[in-house]
Parts: C-alpha cells; sequence; structure tokens
C-alpha cells in the first residue's frame, strides 16, 4: 500500500503526526504538502492527492484541513475518488467496508491527535466486504462516468 498524503495549514499537525504513524506502521507514502503554516487553498492539496489515487501513484490517500469538510468536497469531484470524511472509529470501519473509501479526510479542529491516528489505523487495516456493497459503488460509478441516475442493478 502507498498513502499520498496532504493537508492545508490547517491540518499541518496533525498530518506531522499521521506521517510518524505511517513510518511506525511501515507504510510508504507521498507527502504532498503544505510545507508551512502559511495560509494556502485546500482544494490544491486536495487535488494533489486526489490526482495520485486516481491515476493509481497511491493506493490511498489521506487529507486534513480545519474541518476536513473542504478536503473531502474538493476531492470528490475528481472522478474515482471516494473520499470520506470522518471523526469516529466507527466510520471508519464501515466507510471502508461499505463504500470502500479511498481518501480519508479529517479535521484538526474538530478531534485530536489520539483519535486521529485511531481512525487512520483503522482505515489503513480494514478491507471493503463487497457483495451488496459492491451494487451500490456501480452506481455511483454509473452516475460518475456517463450522468445515470437510475435505479437499475449491475448487469
Ligand atoms: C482554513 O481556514 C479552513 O477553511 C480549511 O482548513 C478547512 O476547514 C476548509 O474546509
Amino acid at each position: 500500500m502507498k498513502v499520498a498524503i496532504a493537508s492545508d495549514h490547517g491540518g499541518l499537525t496533525i498530518r506531522k503526526e499521521i506521517i510518524s504513524l505511517l513510518e511506525e506502521m511501515k507504510i510508504s507514502y507521498i507527502d504532498l504538502g503544505c510545507e508551512s503554516d502559511t495560509s494556502v487553498d485546500y482544494p490544491d492539496f486536495a487535488f494533489l492527492v486526489a490526482e495520485k489515487v486516481a491515476k493509481g501513484d497511491a493506493s490511498r490517500g489521506i487529507l486534513i484541513c480545519g474541518t476536513g469538510i473542504g478536503m473531502s468536497i474538493a476531492a470528490n469531484k475528481v472522478k474515482g475518488i471516494r473520499c470520506a470524511l470522518v471523526h469516529d472509529t466507527f466510520s471508519a470501519k464501515a466507510t471502508r467496508e461499505h463504500n470502500d473509501s479511498n481518501i480519508l479526510a479529517m479535521g484538526e479542529r474538530v478531534i485530536g491527535i489520539g483519535l486521529a491516528r485511531d481512525i487512520v489505523k483503522i482505515w489503513i487495516e480494514t478491507s471493503f466486504k463487497g457483495g451488496r456493497h459492491e451494487n451500490r459503488l456501480n452506481k455511483i460509478k454509473r452516475c460518475e462516468l456517463n450522468g445515470d441516475l437510475s435505479k437499475k442493478e449491475s448487469e
């Protein structure tokens, strides 16, 4: 697994901590900034990570901003991205099992580092369950690819 990670100025501290966690977990990562606490625009960093994941240069992505909301909205505009905004461990597990989320977004002004570490660990270690969830993801993919909003099941 390779993780692409980025934050804006509002997520800098937790990003550094999560990078240490990835090192502890021996997971390879690409750190895409930001460099300092100077104010930057979160979409620029969301798109850097989303592009790496969408192109397959990274298998997963992690994005941190003040709330996680801006990062998740921006990342989800990129084709192939399923970015989940998560601030609890139950959702971290569920979004991997049910949504096969490929990017995790968190807000540094919302949760502390202890919970952020637990969320990342669970999110990294949990697999997609497939089965009935696959058909639901296919509906999202069809909408993304050709605007198909129909209820039809997969062929
Ligand atoms: C930056 O002030 C803040 O707007 C950003 O980190 C994030 O919370 C946006 O959703």
